[in-house]
């Protein structure tokens, strides 16, 4: 029996399998709204087999998009644009699929360009926005240099992410995830790579993890209790000056214990020349290490391309859920295979079903090898 399709509770939401579409900016939305690209993509995602389908990095607030192309949920027209793309996928969605959101800042490395216009900062001419971060330094050489929070900033941006839950709550999403790494805004703060703060959120890790924790307990308190809350973090900084797999776990245990229901634990981007060493499932120990030490529902993510390495994740007890990112931009379908190769019952789209083999057994569809 596949536990990879088998159901679970994630908190107050059961999804019918453990696949999760990761996150996945699509740098194609106008002043924060979704359009007809982010239509098509999440109707795909939606009909894919994942038991839950994540929107990407949505920012909180307009200087806290990546780019100009950025989703964000910081205006009422956001939010209608939103509502008019999660409907059209709920619309056709496989039955029990579930959609999440994760909501973001992106600090310093806002202001930047697409990655197909090159990724850097945006140029003069491009109608660049001033940034803010845990403290005044920039990103990279090049980049625009931030400036440090003032407790006030702290104050509005803490609001916002609240009122970016509240909107996704009213679009009618199942779960609403913080984003807490990749070097974005609350990375950013509670990694010592790039916070230099002298004040009571600078310092010891007990400082640095304050403010990203009160935004999680506040995200909490403002979402009803059949939705599913909970943070990607940072598994660790790949350098000995950074967060290391220890401070994953203990901010796992803190947002547990602030009522989150789920971690999902990916890692890098809070320092250009830090070099990730890549392999498949290069994650995979992060989250069973967050997963033993503080008990949380847990998300692998990170080169987990095939079912069978999906299904080893979960049946080891590695981690309850993995998440997929281009394996299922490649193959919107990956759910439909992961089935088929694991033995899985899977309710194909009527429309579809015929691709299946137990529906025409005997003129199987050949598919390309
Ligand atoms: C096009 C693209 C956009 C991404 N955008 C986000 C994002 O919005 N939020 C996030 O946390 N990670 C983002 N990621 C990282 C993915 O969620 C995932 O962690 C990463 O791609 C590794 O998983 P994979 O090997 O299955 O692709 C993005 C990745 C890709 C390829």
């Amino acid at each position: 029996m596949s536990q990879l399709f088998s159901p679970f509770a994630i908190g107050p939401v059961t999804v019918p399998n453990r696949i999760v579409v990761a996150p996945m900016c699509q740098y194609s939305a106008d002043d924060g709204c979704m359009n007809d690209w982010h239509l098509q993509h999440l109707m795909n995602l939606a009909m894919s087999g994942a038991g839950m389908v994540v929107v990407e990095a949505t920012a909180v607030e307009r200087i806290g998009r990546i780019t100009h192309g950025c989703v964000g949920l910081y205006s009422d027209v956001n939010e209608r644009a939103m509502q008019r793309v999660i409907d059209a996928a709920r619309a056709v969605a496989l039955p029990g699929t579930t959609l999440g959101i994760q909501i973001a800042h992106a600090g310093r490395k806002a202001s930047s360009e697409r990655p197909w216009e090159g990724g850097g900062p945006l140029k003069d001419n491009a109608d660049p926005w001033p940034t803010v971060a845990a403290s005044a330094t920039a990103f990279d050489e090049g980049w625009h240099v931030p400036r440090e929070m003032t407790g006030q900033d702290m104050m509005r941006i803490a609001t916002a992410f609240v009122e970016a839950a509240k909107r996704a709550v009213r679009i009618g999403f199942d779960s609403v995830e913080l984003h807490m790494a990749h070097g974005y805004l609350l990375h950013n703060v509670m990694s010592p790579l790039s916070n230099t703060r002298t004040d009571g959120f600078g310092g010891s890790r007990e400082n640095r993890f304050a403010w990203p924790l009160s935004i999680a307990a506040a995200v909490k308190a403002a979402v009803p209790a059949h939705v599913a809350v909970g943070a990607r973090i940072t598994g660790q900084d790949w350098t000995d000056e950074g967060l290391q797999v220890a401070d994953a776990v203990a901010l796992a245990a803190e947002l547990k214990a602030v009522g989150l229901d789920f971690i999902c634990v990916s890692s890098g981007g809070a320092h250009p020349r830090v070099r990730v060493q890549v392999k498949p499932g290069y994650q995979v120990p992060f989250a069973a290490a967050v997963k033993a030490g503080s008990g949380i529902t847990t998300r692998a993510v990170g080169l987990i391309n095939t079912a069978v390495q999906a299904e080893d994740v979960v049946a080891t007890g590695a981690a309850d859920l993995v998440a997929i990112g281009r394996g299922l931009l490649d193959n919107p379908r990956w759910g439909w295979h992961a089935a088929e190769e694991l033995g899985a019952e899977l309710t194909y789209p009527q429309q579809y079903a015929r691709v299946t083999k137990r529906l025409w057994p005997g003129a199987a569809l050949a598919r390309p090898k």
